[in-house]
């Protein structure tokens, strides 16, 4: 508390030591943006554009925010939908196997790209930050939706200015449906609800405040002391007594998450970051890193009418700092602040049957792996300020290490290793010890395997008894001092692409890389 007090009052005084900020990218050289292909039969056409624009997500002031909106040019209106008619929060649900054309079009005033994070796409509709548009500009996203039923979002990717865009309101969901979702009759309509947890920091006037210049506090990450869902300081939903299914989704900065219901109920998970699993999974509780997706059954048909249930959740800094305290919002139980209610409808309770199979996919094979016996390692370090995958920055826009080509068709283990080695950063009192969530573009992974170099924590116990390490993912957290192994197999789509932390002052710290599928 008394750290993070400090923290402030620094970043308010304005001690700028380093202003983190696009300065030596405005000079580099652009690609053309695409534009619209005639021979693409789109199925579905959407205008999106990024803007400003003011909302109301306290009482009182509007807070001024940047944000998605758009309409549908082609195929079904209900293809974009916003949160909770939040407005500011776009919803897409497109089909698998949809042909998709997006006209993007940057109404902010500095440069812009999309990424379809968790999308198998090809390298020029990945919002690579060598694709940013300047004000004005349009950017014609086709692509056809390759990946399986789940929840997928979708974000800014500008170079150095990812943080900053999306902590002022710019993300949206990207919903995939499929006909083996369908059969497996999971709820739908208003039983479907995706939560945006997402915390920000207001001033007096209820407008965003944000990091400041300062070196130091990049690296901590930004944590707000609000929590929103779906863009509510004071979620409260009312439901109907019967199973629901819930995304749960963390579209924080830097915040990681730890859940679990007020009613002591296990969640039954249906889906993790690439889609649904073989079978639904119980857990008490979640663990969510900046990035992650989970998707829950919940039936409330045991409640009794007005009653309500709350979604507790605990906050940890990056340094895995538990902040949940320190917060604003409804009273705390037992430690945990709650974010979301669930208000129970009068209308009579209907029971329904657990989901079972949820779905069938091919699994990867660690076999098939061409490094099954010596994965690739991504050694996560930090010295001197700054945090290194394999001892380098970000650097050159198309730069391309040794160490980061794969080839097409092939599977591959890669290792996280976030080795906290003694000594390290002990001068910035003991910072070193930060939690990443590693994030992966253009594929799904399976996660293999978690090790710990020595003694674990309490409070990595109970982090770790909230992940959900199984089906497919695209984010996986990796704690101090352990090593997460991943396999993956690069399917689809030679060429450029990117790995990174999720922590987005991280990642435009340069704590990135690109990599390169080749053919
Ligand atoms: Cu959501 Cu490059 O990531
Ligand atoms: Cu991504
Ligand atoms: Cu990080």
């Amino acid at each position: 508390m008394q750290r993070r007090n400090f923290l402030r009052t620094a970043l308010l005084s304005g001690l700028s030591l380093n202003a983190v900020g696009s300065r030596a990218f405005a000079q580099m050289p652009r690609i053309e943006p695409a534009t619209a292909n005639p021979a693409f039969q789109a199925d579905v056409e959407i205008a999106l554009s990024a803007q400003r624009g003011d909302w109301a997500l306290l009482p009182g002031a509007q807070t001024s925010l940047w944000h998605y909106t758009g309409s549908v040019m082609k195929g079904d209106a209900g293809v974009l939908s916003f949160a909770d008619g939040s407005g500011h929060l776009p919803i897409l649900r497109l089909r698998r196997g949809q042909r998709v054309r997006v006209y993007f079009e940057n109404n902010l005033p500095e440069a812009t790209i999309v990424h379809w994070h968790g999308l198998n796409i090809p390298q020029r509709m990945d919002g690579h930050p060598m694709y940013a548009i300047e004000n004005g500009q349009r950017y014609v996203y086709e692509f056809e939706v390759d990946n399986r039923a789940g929840t997928y979002w979708f974000h800014p990717h500008p170079h150095e200015r990812t943080s900053f865009q999306v902590y002022q309101g710019m993300a949206g969901l990207l919903l995939v449906t499929d006909e083996e979702e369908e059969r497996a009759s999971l709820p739908t309509g208003e039983q479907d609800v995706p939560l945006v947890i997402q915390d920000r920091s207001f001033d007096e006037h209820n407008q965003l405040r944000y990091i400041g210049n300062m070196r130091h506090n990049w690296m901590m990450g930004f944590s707000g002391e609000r929590v929103l869902v779906n863009g509510s300081a004071d979620y409260s939903r009312q439901v109907s007594r019967t199973a629901h299914r819930l995304r749960l989704f963390n579209g924080s900065n830097a915040t990681l998450y730890h859940l679990r219901w007020s009613h002591g109920q296990a969640f039954t998970v249906l889906g993790t970051d690439g889609g649904l699993l073989e079978q639904a999974r119980q857990q008490e509780t979640l663990t969510l890193g900046v990035g992650e997706r989970v998707d829950v059954w919940v039936d409330f048909s045991g409640l009794a009418a007005a009653a309500q249930v709350q979604l507790l959740a605990e906050s940890y800094t990056p340094s895995l700092e538990n902040f949940t305290a320190s917060q604003e919002g409804a009273a705390l139980q037992d430690g945990a602040r709650p974010i979301a209610r669930f208000l129970m409808s009068n209308v009579p309770a209907t029971a329904v049957a657990p989901p079972g199979q949820l779905s069938v996919y091919p699994s990867l094979s660690r076999s098939e792996a061409v490094n099954g016996n010596a994965p690739r390692q991504v050694q996560i370090s930090m010295r001197m300020g700054s945090f290194y995958l394999n001892n380098r920055v970000f650097g050159g826009m198309q730069d391309v290490a040794d160490d980061s080509r794969v080839k097409l068709g092939t599977t591959e283990v890669w290792e996280f290793a976030n080795d906290a080695r003694m000594g390290m950063g002990m001068g910035m009192g003991g910072m070193m010890q930060m939690a990443h969530p590693m994030h992966v573009h253009n594929v799904q992974f399976a996660v293999q395997s978690r090790t710990s170099s020595g003694q674990q924590s309490a409070l990595h116990r109970h982090l770790s008894a909230g992940f959900t390490d199984y089906g497919l993912k695209d984010v996986v957290v990796v704690l101090p001092g352990e090593r997460v192994q991943v396999l993956m197999k690069f399917e689809n789509h030679a060429g450029l692409y990117l790995y990174h932390c999720h922590i987005l002052e991280h990642e435009d710290l340069g704590m990135m890389q690109n990599y390169l599928v080749e053919a």
